[in-house]
């Protein structure tokens, strides 16, 4: 039975692209898409490339909508064997820790944090069942204490709190449920795809979604042996 693949937020940028390369290398995916018919529109292009891929609708806020695509994922595969949790926003008005506005943060914590945690800890006993799995989360450079706090760096200089905190609240996540899951076989990891050209990325970013899914399919595709609790970018192991 091929290996089964879960990417959230996987009808466009990033995630489509980890779609399409994990589908490359024969799992089979399935494209969360909160927007059922712009999964579906995703998937079929993937499927016109030799992918075996179906869309799956989930919005990652809504228990109704994760337990509904649990319910399918069990009915239909048994198991899963991956889960890419991709899907996140930078909410609008994002700003410094001066200048935001409470319900803007709530948004970030809401997707990116509460959302990420709601779908991981369903589907884990299908994670569990498949025996080796491997869990990503898409993490980023600005959500790093080194790089941010470098006044050097450029990361220093960008003031979203709702999502520079949010993905580090991600971070410990990744770590505390490696720790958790350590000799089940499930291995938990990071990925920080670099500044890649999507629709939260802006069209002047320097990688391709392409080159940002890379990190996150390596992470995906670890061996017995491989890592857990960890933030990886192309270059190598990131600092927290
Ligand atoms: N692009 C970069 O430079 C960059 C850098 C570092 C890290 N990252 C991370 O990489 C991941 C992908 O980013 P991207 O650039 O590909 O972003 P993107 O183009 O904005 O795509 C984000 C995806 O997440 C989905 N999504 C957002 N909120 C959701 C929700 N509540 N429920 C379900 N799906 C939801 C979106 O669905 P809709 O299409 O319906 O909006 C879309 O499919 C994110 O975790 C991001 O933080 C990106």
């Amino acid at each position: 039975m091929n290996k089964v693949a879960f990417i959230t937020g996987a009808n466009k940028g990033i995630g489509k692209e980890i779609a399409r390369q994990l589908g490359a290398a024969g799992q089979l995916v399935l494209i969360g898409a909160r927007d059922l018919a712009r999964g579906e529109a995703a998937a079929k292009k993937l499927v016109a490339e030799g992918i075996e891929a179906r869309a799956v609708q989930l919005e990652v806020t809504d228990p109704a909508s994760i337990r509904a695509a649990t319910a399918r994922i069990a009915a239909e595969h048994g198991k899963l064997d991956v889960l890419v949790n991709n899907a996140a926003i930078i909410p609008t008005g994002d700003a410094g820790v001066t200048e935001v506005a409470a319900a803007t943060l709530r948004a970030a914590y809401e997707t990116n944090v509460i959302g990420l945690v709601e779908v991981t800890t369903a589907l884990l006993p299908l994670l569990r069942k498949a025996g080796a799995a491997r869990i990503v989360n898409l993490s980023t450079s600005l959500a790093s204490f080194t790089q941010v706090g470098d006044v050097a760096s450029p990361m220093s200089t960008v003031r979203t709190l709702g999502y520079n905190s949010s993905k580090a609240a991600v971070n410990m996540v990744t770590v505390m449920l490696a720790n958790e899951l350590r000799g089940t076989g499930i291995l938990v990891n990071a990925a920080d795809p670099g500044h890649c050209a999507t629709d939260m990325g802006g069209e002047d970013a320097d990688r391709t979604p392409a080159q940002g899914a890379a990190v996150a399919v390596r992470l995906a595709t670890l061996g017995p042996d491989g890592h857990t609790g960890e933030v990886h970018a192309e270059s190598g192991r990131l600092p927290w």
